[in-house]
């Protein structure tokens, strides 16, 4: 069975300093060119969904087709729920075998944040369900890139990792999701330093449009998980603009279905290589 949890995926990940891409699906189409480029590169992968697709798709239908596209896999994957503040969408995931979830309290003060992460560890860790933890809010680019807000000190994120026992953090570091407009600062240092003190994997959110550079630095220094949304959203969208502009007279769902799954494959693809992924599958 090659659906393993989350923390398996990162602790090798981890300790072999290469990064798994964790792709914000949006449907079927997408989650199986993403599986299938997994397969092309034999890497392993981590298959995300918001909060906004799970209640568009619904949760107990993404999570049969993902069970169903994983069974005839030879790579390690997993299911993960990106960024979520909704307890109920929480327990949702968890029972209908979700891998791992991001329980996002950015919003809490840190005693709540902290209060409420905890008590979500507890119960997804009894259904042998990973957690991802933040701290501090991740914004997107259009709110200012490079400037995400670090209110917490080092000891602050060591404190909430070591209170909460999350599995994997997700530092606010410079990072922003989104298109970036110029290549954001991103302060490796705070990764350096969260992972000599709790030796925790790191998630790294807004991926998309990270150099090579700092792809390498951020993974060598413990970020084993990173985050890419709006590539995919990218790939799929422009691929759908680009079969119309070509064939405007063609009215084949399939074709275009495979048009599109193409595009999304080959970013996934290069993705999951840029990071270091391929052939790393067990
Ligand atoms: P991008 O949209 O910038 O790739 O960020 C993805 C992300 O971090 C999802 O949580």
């Amino acid at each position: 069975m090659p659906i393993v949890a989350l923390r398996e995926i990162l602790t090798d990940a981890f300790e072999h300093r290469y990064g798994v891409a964790a792709f914000n699906i949006v449907n079927n189409l997408t989650m199986r060119a993403v599986l299938d480029a997994a397969a092309c590169a034999k890497a392993p992968v981590i298959i995300q969904t918001s909060v906004k697709t799970v209640r568009w798709e619904g949760a107990a239908i993404l999570a049969n087709a993902f069970r169903e596209m994983a069974a005839g896999l030879a790579v390690p994957v997993s299911l993960h729920l990106d960024h979520c503040p909704d307890r109920k969408v929480i327990s949702e995931c968890i029972a209908c075998g979700w891998n791992s979830v991001l329980f996002d309290g950015s919003a809490l003060n840190v005693q709540e944040n902290t209060a409420q992460t905890g008590a979500v560890v507890a119960e997804a860790h009894a259904a042998g369900v990973d957690v991802e933890g933040e701290l501090e809010a991740i914004g997107r680019v259009e709110e200012g890139p490079g400037e995400a807000d670090q209110p917490y000190s080092v000891e602050d994120a060591v404190s909430f990792i070591q209170s909460t026992k999350v599995d994997c953090f997700a530092p606010a570091i410079g990072n922003a999701h989104g298109l970036y407009h110029s290549e954001p600062s991103l302060d490796g240092d705070r990764v350096t330093a969260i992972v000599e003190k709790v030796g925790v994997p790191i998630a790294l959110h807004g991926g998309t449009g990270m150099s090579q550079a700092q792809f390498d630095d951020l993974i060598s220094r413990g970020c084993a998980k990173v985050n890419i949304s709006t590539a995919l959203k990218i790939a799929y969208i422009d691929a759908h603009k680009d079969y119309i502009g070509r064939f405007p007279h063609v009215y084949d769902p399939p074709e275009l279905a495979r048009f599109v799954h193409g595009a999304v494959q080959d970013m996934a693809l290069d993705h999951i290589r840029r990071l270091g992924g391929e052939g790393r599958a067990w």
